[in-house]
């Protein structure tokens, strides 16, 4: 495998409450991603403001945050090849009114504000890192071989 890497993606309280945990998890784990660790919480408001820290200077930031800390989410780690990028693809664009169909936000969601699903952005230099850092402890992540992975990478 080449450029094996790992991403945080979170189901936002929205998806928790439209009950589409199981299709999200369900299209990362057919695509061969691997989930390393994964965490159902509630978001503290400090955390959340440091997680959407890039965009604390825009109008709809507080609207986020308050968004985001409304009900429990479930934050998770996926790790394959070039996993940051192929996520965010899988995820369709921000508002998922601009999102294809196939994509996770073009086929779950309808509106900007409640689109779903996060995932690190591959233009934001280490920001999965950053936001893996901000919610797992290194012994919440896991580190082990999957059955399928001679038959999903050359
Ligand atoms: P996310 O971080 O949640 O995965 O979304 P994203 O990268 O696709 O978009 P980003 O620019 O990071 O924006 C974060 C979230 O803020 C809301 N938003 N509202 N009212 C607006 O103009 C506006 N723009 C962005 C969206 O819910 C977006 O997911
Ligand atoms: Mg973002």
């Amino acid at each position: 495998m080449s450029d094996a890497e790992r991403t945080f993606v979170m189901v936002k309280p929205d998806g928790v409450q439209r009950g589409l945990i199981g299709e999200i998890v369900s299209r990362f784990e057919d695509r061969g991603l691997k989930l390393v660790g994964a965490k159902f919480t509630r978001i503290p408001e400090e955390q959340a403001q440091e997680h959407y820290r890039e965009l604390e200077d825009e109008p709809f930031f507080d609207g986020l945050v308050e968004f985001i800390t409304s009900g429990p989410v479930l934050a998770m780690v996926w790790e394959g090849q070039d996993a940051t990028r192929q996520v965010r693809n899988m995820m369709g664009k921000t508002d998922p009114a601009e999102s294809p169909p196939g994509t996770i936000r073009g086929d779950l969601g309808l509106d900007l504000g409640r689109n779903v699903i996060h995932g690190s952005d591959h233009e934001e230099d280490g920001a999965n890192e950053r936001e893996i850092d901000l919610f797992f402890d290194e012994d919440e992540l896991h580190d082990y071989e999957k059955v399928d992975e001679t038959w999903l990478y050359e």
